[in-house]
C-alpha cells in the first residue's frame, strides 16, 4: 500500500489529451497549472518531473481519422505538433511528452494487464449496455429519456449526449473487490483529492457500490491488443491511465520507476474524476503498486456560460490569444482569474483589463518608474545600508508585510491555490506602489539621498520577491524583470526560503521597452470581429454586403521590391511595392514576427490600394498587404502563379 512520505522530488502529470482536435484554452489551463506547479517546486529546490502527452487510441480517435480520410497512425502523427507547438510557445516545459502509441507505453500496458490476469483480477464475460464514444465510457442506463422524435434513448450522464447500445464479449476487471480498500484509502488520506468536495463525491459514488469494469473492446481495432487474446483491444481508459507509470520506466527501467513513482500530483478536471480517483487507484492496488499522492481536480474554463469544448463550438485558440496579447499575459490571466478548484469564465474584456491593471500598471509601471528614476539620479547599485530596525515606519512596514505575505503565498502555492497566491502577490505590489506614491522618491532624490536609496531598495526588494514568486506564472517576463534589477532566477537551492533575506543588492539596467505594453489597437479591432464570429449564427440579413460594396475595395497584386525592418518595432516591416499602373508605394506592415525582409523581397501579394493612407510610427503607409492567419502563424496571400503587378484581385 502507498506510503505518503514527502521527498525532495516532485512528479506532476496532466491528463493526456485526445488527439481528435486541436488544443483550446481549457487544455492550456490544465497544462499551465502543471507548468506553474512544476516551476514552483523547482524554486523550492526540488527535482521535478513533468509529464504530459496524448491519448491516441480508441473509437473516438479512430472516427476522427476516418473523417479526415487518414490511417489512424498517420492521423495521430500529424496531430502531435498541433499540441507541442502550443506548449512550446507558451513555455510549457515538460520533461516527457508521452503518446499512447509509443512502444514503451504499449509494453507497460501489456505488462500491467498481464499482471492483473496472473493475479486473477480479469475474467471474460459479455458486456451488454450503452457506450458514450465522446467520453469513451460505459454508461449504466439510469433512465431512458425521450428524444425530439419521441424515441427513448439513454444519454451519457457526463456529456448528456446520446449513447450507443452495444453487446459484446469483454474482459472485465474485478473493480467491485476494491470498494472497501478504496474507502479505507480515502479515510486514511483525506488530502488525496483537492478540493474536499470532490473527495466527498467520490466517496459517495464508491459507497453506492462498484460494478466490475469492462476492460476490453472487441469491436474497436485501434488500440493495444489485449494480452493473451489479440481479438480484443485494451479499453482506452485502461490504456490511457497507465501512461502515468509507463512514462517513468514501468516496463523498462526499475531504477527510474522507483525514483519517480508514485506521482506527487495528478492534475485533471472534474469530467475525468471517477477514472482517476476510483478506477486508477483500484488498478494500482490490484497490481500492488503505490497510489498517487494527490489529485488536483480543477474546474472548467467556461465561455458563454458553458464548458469550453470543441463539440459545443465555443473554443478559444491559444495561438490566436498569444498573437494578440503575448503568452505570459495569457498565462497570468488564466492563473489569476480562474479559481483553481472552481469553474471560471473566460472573457476577452477581462483579459485586457487584467493586462492593463495588474501587469501594465501595478507591476510594469512600478518597475519602470522606480528603475528609471534611480538611474536618472545616478543610483545604479542599490543595497540596504541600515539595519531593519532602524528603518522608518513606512519602509519597515512594507518589509514586514512582505515577510508575512511570503508565508501566505507559500502556503497557497503548496496547496495549489494558485489564483489566491497570485492575488496575494498583487497585494504586495499594490503596497509597494503605495509606498512609492506616499514617499515621493522623485522629491527625495533631490532632498534626502539616504531615504531615496532606502525607498528605492524597498520597492526593488518587493519587485525582486514578486519576480521570483511570479516566475512560475510568467517565466519570460519575470526573467526580463530580474535582468533589469541585476539578477537571474537561480534554481540550485530553495530560493523561496531566501526571499526574506535583506542582504540583496540590485544593479540597475535601463529598460529598453515597457515590460507589459498595453494591448494594441489592431488587436482590439480584431477582437471585435472575433466576438462577432462567436455569435455567427445570429448574423442578420442586413449584415450582408452586396457586390457593389465589395468592389469599393480596390485590391491588386503588388511586387515587393524593397523591404526593411523598422528600427523601434519588433512587429513592423517597411516595404516598397510595385503596383504596376498604380505606381510604387510605401507600405508599413505588421508582419515582421513572421517574415524577415529577405523572405518577402521579390514576393508578389494582394494589396488593398484605396484605403486612406495612415501614419504608423511616423511613417506613411499607402496600401495594405493581405494575409491570413492560423495556429501556425501568419501567411501572406500571394497569387499561385507569376502575375503582373497591378493585376486586379476580384
Ligand atoms: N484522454 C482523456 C484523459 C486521459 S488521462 C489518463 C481525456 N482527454 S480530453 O482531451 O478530453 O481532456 C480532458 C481534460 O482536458 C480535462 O480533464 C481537463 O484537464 C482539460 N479540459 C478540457 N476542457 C476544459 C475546459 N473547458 N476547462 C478546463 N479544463 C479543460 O479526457
Amino acid at each position: 500500500m502507498p506510503t505518503n512520505t514527502p521527498t525532495n522530488k516532485f512528479y506532476v502529470t496532466t491528463p493526456i489529451y485526445y488527439v481528435n482536435a486541436k488544443p483550446h484554452i481549457g487544455h492550456l489551463y490544465s497544462t499551465l497549472l502543471a507548468d506553474v506547479i512544476t516551476r514552483w517546486n523547482k524554486l523550492k529546490g526540488k527535482e521535478t518531473f513533468f509529464l504530459t502527452g496524448l491519448d491516441e487510441h480508441g473509437q473516438k480517435v479512430h472516427q476522427a481519422a476516418k473523417e479526415a480520410g487518414m490511417h489512424p497512425q498517420q492521423f495521430v502523427d500529424q496531430m502531435v505538433p498541433k499540441f507541442t507547438k502550443v506548449w512550446e510557445r507558451y513555455r510549457i516545459e515538460y520533461d516527457k511528452f508521452i503518446r499512447t502509441t509509443d512502444n514503451e507505453h504499449k509494453k507497460a500496458v501489456t505488462k500491467l494487464i498481464q499482471k492483473l490476469i496472473n493475479k486473477g483480477k480479469i475474467y471474460k464475460s459479455t458486456y451488454s449496455g450503452f457506450y458514450c464514444t465522446p467520453c469513451e465510457t460505459f454508461v449504466t442506463p439510469q433512465e431512458k429519456k425521450k428524444n425530439k422524435k419521441g424515441e427513448k434513448e439513454v444519454l451519457c450522464p457526463s456529456c448528456q449526449r446520446k449513447t450507443k447500445e452495444i453487446s459484446e464479449e469483454s474482459y472485465f476487471f474485478r473493480l467491485s473487490e476494491y470498494q472497501q480498500d478504496l474507502l479505507k484509502f480515502y479515510t486514511e488520506n483525506p488530502n488525496f483529492i483537492q478540493p474536499k468536495s470532490r473527495l466527498n463525491e467520490v466517496i459517495s459514488f464508491v459507497k453506492s457500490g462498484l460494478k466490475d469494469l469492462s476492460f476490453s473492446r472487441q469491436s474497436v481495432s485501434w488500440g493495444i491488443p489485449f494480452p493473451e487474446d489479440p481479438t480484443h483491444t485494451v479499453y482506452v481508459w485502461g490504456d490511457a491511465l497507465t501512461n502515468y507509470i509507463s512514462a517513468v520506466g514501468y516496463s523498462n527501467n526499475q531504477e527510474i520507476f522507483n525514483k519517480w513513482w508514485p506521482a506527487d500530483l495528478h492534475i485533471l478536471a472534474k469530467d475525468i474524476l471517477r477514472f482517476h480517483a476510483v478506477y486508477w487507484p483500484a488498478m494500482l492496488m490490484a497490481a500492488d503498486l503505490p497510489l498517487p499522492r494527490r489529485e488536483l481536480v480543477h474546474g472548467y474554463v467556461i465561455m458563454d456560460e458553458k464548458k469550453m469544448s470543441k463539440s459545443i463550438g465555443n473554443v478559444v485558440d491559444p495561438q490566436m490569444l498569444a498573437d494578440l496579447y503575448g503568452t505570459d499575459q495569457v498565462r497570468y490571466y488564466l492563473a489569476r482569474t480562474i479559481p483553481t478548484t472552481q469553474d471560471g469564465s473566460f472573457s476577452l474584456g477581462e483579459l485586457e483589463e487584467c493586462i492593463k491593471s495588474d501587469l501594465a500598471n501595478n507591476l510594469g509601471n512600478l518597475l519602470s518608474r522606480c528603475v528609471t528614476l534611480a538611474i536618472k539620479n545616478n543610483l545604479k547599485t542599490v543595497s540596504l545600508k541600515q539595519s531593519l530596525d532602524s528603518l522608518d515606519t513606512d519602509c519597515k512596514n512594507l518589509i514586514e508585510t512582505l515577510n508575512a505575505q511570503l508565508v501566505v503565498i507559500k502556503n497557497n502555492m503548496d496547496q495549489q491555490l494558485i489564483h489566491i497566491a497570485v492575488s496575494e502577490i498583487c497585494k504586495l505590489l499594490s503596497e509597494a506602489n503605495a509606498l512609492f506614491h506616499k514617499t515621493q522618491p522623485w522629491k527625495l532624490a533631490k532632498e534626502n539621498s539616504e531615504r531615496f536609496n532606502l525607498v528605492t531598495w524597498c520597492v526593488l526588494k518587493i519587485l525582486y520577491a514578486c519576480g521570483h514568486l511570479l516566475w512560475p506564472v510568467m517565466p519570460t517576463k519575470m526573467e526580463g524583470l530580474m535582468a533589469v534589477i541585476g539578477h537571474t532566477i537561480k534554481l540550485d537551492t530553495s530560493v523561496i526560503d531566501k526571499l526574506s533575506c535583506n542582504e540583496v543588492t540590485f544593479l540597475l539596467n535601463p529598460l529598453s521597452e515597457s515590460l507589459f505594453p498595453k494591448p494594441e489597437e489592431s488587436s482590439k479591432k480584431y477582437l471585435t470581429n472575433q466576438d462577432k464570429t462567436v455569435k455567427q449564427d445570429q448574423q442578420s440579413e442586413n449584415e450582408f454586403i452586396n457586390i457593389e460594396d465589395f468592389f469599393k475595395v480596390k485590391m491588386v497584386i503588388g511586387k515587393i521590391i524593397k523591404a526593411e525592418k523598422l528600427e523601434k518595432s519588433k512587429k513592423l516591416l517597411k516595404l516598397e511595392v510595385d503596383l504596376g499602373p498604380h505606381g510604387i508605394r510605401q507600405v508599413v506592415s505588421g508582419i515582421a514576427e513572421y517574415y524577415t525582409p529577405e523572405e518577402v523581397l521579390g514576393k508578389s501579394a494582394a494589396f488593398v490600394i484605396n484605403l486612406k493612407p495612415r501614419k504608423i510610427m511616423g511613417i506613411e503607409s499607402q496600401a495594405m498587404i493581405m494575409c491570413t492567419k492560423d495556429s501556425d502563424g501568419l501567411c501572406i496571400l500571394s497569387p499561385s502563379k507569376k502575375t503582373d503587378p497591378g493585376s486586379p484581385v476580384s
